[in-house]
């Protein structure tokens, strides 16, 4: 689809207060519901140490005050504690978003000393046969409880990050048994979003409705069990979209407050935006401040002017933005169009489908499509 002006909603977006650094698509883990994208093995050209610093001074000199660095795998960079340090001194919030693959003491207490605030390590199952076939490594679950232990040995609040599928989600109890014991402060149970590898894997990682509704009652029964044994461990349940009637508000709206700078430099306004038919612009070729303000990438999906119908009528515009760009181009080929996960969608008949789709679907975990760089090549190719 051709790219082509559009009328422009608010005429001053406010400042980004998100900076999302995704420092590498580099990892050593292969799970098959990543958000990476398909292709990430063409992309070999990743921002230098200084390139990142430059970055990070531009986005918190425009106002934003979190920085999370994630991937891939953000500690596959052997520069990760000096852009830790050099974060701090501007004064951002950091979080690291990590698969705790390449972490062990001493990187801990390094990390800790450049000032690090908050780490969030993934899991992917209670079970170490389960996570090996999602992980597509056998020893990736044992590593993962170790450092999780010593995450919070050295003091750090630790959130614990569960992926929630249907190879998964049947354990949940066991899942938040082993958070408890981990010394977890939060727990994301996050039902799959399904871009990248998770949108290829779809139909084999949607759970069924029953699987869904069973999660979310055993979740609350662990709510009321910790709360009556005073342990504070919140545990944030996300519904998936597919089995929503109304759509997220997609990054807080497009381009509003969050803003991703991708490996190579590409600046996006959510890590997934470059599936997208359109030019993102690079931190390598404009500021930042110009990125956000002024390029028409930016620009695109802000406001309410670019909104088909129903969106365009609708009450509620203003507060899901019309969902999801990224979910609406995966499903109907067109940017432009209200979120089919919207009821009031003319195409979510596609959701329903995409349900039907998956209850029809058999595979087991092993039998999903890994994310590495063998699998990548043949997108790189397409
Ligand atoms: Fe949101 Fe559009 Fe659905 Fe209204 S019609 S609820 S604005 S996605
Ligand atoms: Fe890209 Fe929602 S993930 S707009």
């Amino acid at each position: 689809m051709a790219e082509r002006p559009v009328a422009q909603g608010p005429s001053s977006p406010g400042r980004p207060l998100w900076l999302l650094a995704e420092l590498t698509y580099r990892c050593p883990l292969q799970c098959s519901y990543c958000s990476n994208p398909l292709d990430f093995a063409a992309q070999h050209n990743e921002l230098s140490t200084d390139e990142w610093i430059d970055a990070m001074r531009q986005a918190r000199a425009m106002g934003a005050v979190q920085l999370g660095f994630s991937g891939g795998e953000p500690l596959v960079r052997q520069d990760l504690e000096t852009l830790v340090a050099e974060a701090r001194k501007l004064g951002f919030y950091t979080n690291l978003i990590t698969s705790a693959l390449g972490l062990n003491e001493t990187r801990i207490g390094a990390l800790r000393e450049a000032g690090l605030d908050h780490i969030q390590i993934s899991l992917q199952a209670g079970d170490a046969d389960v996570a090996a076939a999602v992980a597509g490594s056998p020893k990736a679950h044992a590593k993962k409880l170790a450092m999780a232990r010593a995450v919070k040995a050295a003091g750090y609040p630790m959130v614990l990050n569960v992926v929630l599928h249907r190879h998964n989600i049947d354990d949940i109890d066991a899942i938040i048994a082993l958070c408890d014991d981990l010394g977890a402060d939060a727990v994301e149970l996050a039902n799959c979003q399904l871009y990248g590898w998770a949108h290829l894997n779809r139909t084999g990682l949607l759970p069924s409705r029953e699987q869904l509704e069973a999660a979310e009652a055993t979740t609350q029964r662990w709510r009321e069990a910790l709360s009556a044994r005073g342990r504070d461990m919140r545990l944030l349940f996300v519904v998936p979209d597919y089995y929503a009637e109304r759509p997220k508000a997609c990054m807080g709206g497009w381009g509003a407050i969050f803003m991703t700078v991708a490996p190579d430099g590409t600046v996006l306004p959510c890590h997934s935006a470059r599936i997208l038919p359109m030019t993102f612009p690079s931190v390598r070729e404009q500021s930042l401040e110009t990125i956000w303000y002024e390029s028409f990438a930016f620009n695109r999906f802000r406001g309410d002017a670019w909104m088909p119908a129903p969106c365009r009528d609708c009450d509620e515009r203003h507060q899901d933005f019309g969902g999801c760009r990224c979910q609406a181009y995966l499903l109907t080929g067109d940017p432009t169009a209200t979120d089919p996960v919207c009821a009031l969608s003319p195409d979510h008949s596609l959701i329903e489908a995409a349900r039907e789709e998956a209850a029809a679907d058999q595979r087991s975990a092993h039998e999903l499509t890994p994310r590495n760089t063998h699998e990548s090549k043949v997108f790189c190719r397409a």
